[in-house]
C-alpha cells in the first residue's frame, strides 16, 4: 500500500500520503512510549490491537453524530483516514481522578469527580505536552474560540457515548485523550485514535488496569490487557 516514506512518523503510528490528497493511511506500530518518550518499549500485536479498537469505535461514534477522520480499516495495522490539519491541542476528558490530575492536585486515584473535567495540553513532545487553557490556544493562533467550543462539545459527546459503552462491557472509562483536526472546509472532526494507549480502562470487577499504565508503571501483562480490551470493545451486549 504505502511504499513511500511516511509524511510523519510519531511515537505509535506512521502517517502516509496517498494518491488522493484528501486521504492518508495511518499505520499503527508495535512501539510503546511513556513519559514523553523517556520510556520506550514494544510488543507484538500492539499496533494491530489499537488499529482494530479504533476502527471499531470510530464508526460507532459517527453513528452517534460525532464526525471523525475514519474512513476504513485496510489491514491488520493500517487504516484510511481523511487528511486533516491537526489542532495542536490534546484534549483530556476525566471521569475519575487519576494520573497527572491526581499527582498535580493531590487527589487519590479513583476519586469521584462531581462533573467531568476537560483539560487541554499543548501537543509538544519537546515541552512535555504542557497544560494550557483555551485562552492560550486562541492567543497563540492554534484554534479559534469557535473551534475550541466545538472541540469541547464533541469531546463531551464522545464521553457520553463511551462511558456507558464500556460500562456495559465491564470496564470503567477513567479518562481519555483525544485529538481533533480541521478538514479543508473548516469542519472540526475527531482524529487520531482511541485505544488503551490513550484511555485509562479499569476492569469493573477486579479493578485491574487494562491500558498503557501497565507499561508506564511496569505492571507487566500489557499485551494481554490490550487483547482483553479488544475483546471487550467488540463484545456484543
Ligand atoms: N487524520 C489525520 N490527519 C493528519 N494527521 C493525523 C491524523 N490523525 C492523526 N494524525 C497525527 O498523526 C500522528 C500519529 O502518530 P502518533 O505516533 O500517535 O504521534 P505522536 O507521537 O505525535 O503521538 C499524530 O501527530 C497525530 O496528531
Ligand atoms: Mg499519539
Amino acid at each position: 500500500m504505502n511504499q513511500a516514506a511516511p509524511l510523519y512518523e510519531g511515537k505509535a503510528k506512521k502517517v502516509f500520503a496517498t494518491e488522493n490528497p484528501a486521504e492518508y493511511v495511518v499505520q499503527y506500530k508495535d512501539d510503546a512510549t511513556a513519559f514523553n518518550a523517556q520510556k520506550r518499549g514494544q510488543w507484538a500485536g500492539k499496533g494491530a490491537t489499537n488499529n482494530a479498537i479504533t476502527a471499531h469505535l470510530y464508526p460507532l461514534l459517527e453513528g452517534a453524530g460525532i464526525p471523525t477522520h475514519f474512513i476504513e480499516r485496510l489491514s491488520e495495522t493500517e487504516q484510511r483516514v481523511k487528511a486533516v490539519k491537526i489542532v495542536p491541542v490534546e484534549v483530556i476528558v476525566r471521569n475519575l481522578a487519576a494520573g497527572s490530575f491526581s499527582k498535580r492536585l493531590g487527589v487519590d486515584e479513583g476519586a469521584a469527580l462531581e462533573r467531568p473535567v476537560v483539560e487541554y495540553c499543548y501537543k509538544s513532545d519537546a515541552l512535555g505536552d504542557p497544560l494550557i487553557n483555551t485562552d492560550t490556544a486562541v492567543a497563540l493562533g492554534w484554534a479559534s474560540e469557535a473551534d475550541l467550543a466545538r472541540i469541547r462539545e464533541l469531546a463531551l459527546q464522545v464521553r457520553d457515548f463511551l462511558v456507558p459503552y464500556f460500562q456495559q462491557r465491564g470496564v470503567t472509562l477513567v479518562d481519555f485523550k483525544l485529538e481533533f483536526g480541521k478538514l479543508p472546509d473548516g469542519e472540526i472532526v475527531l482524529a487520531d485514535e482511541i485505544s488503551p494507549d490513550t484511555c485509562r480502562f479499569w476492569d469493573m470487577a477486579t479493578g485491574e488496569r487494562l491500558d498503557k499504565d501497565r507499561f508506564r508503571r511496569d505492571l507487566g501483562g500489557e499485551a494481554e490487557a490490550y487483547a482483553e480490551m479488544l475483546k471487550r470493545v467488540t463484545q456484543e451486549v
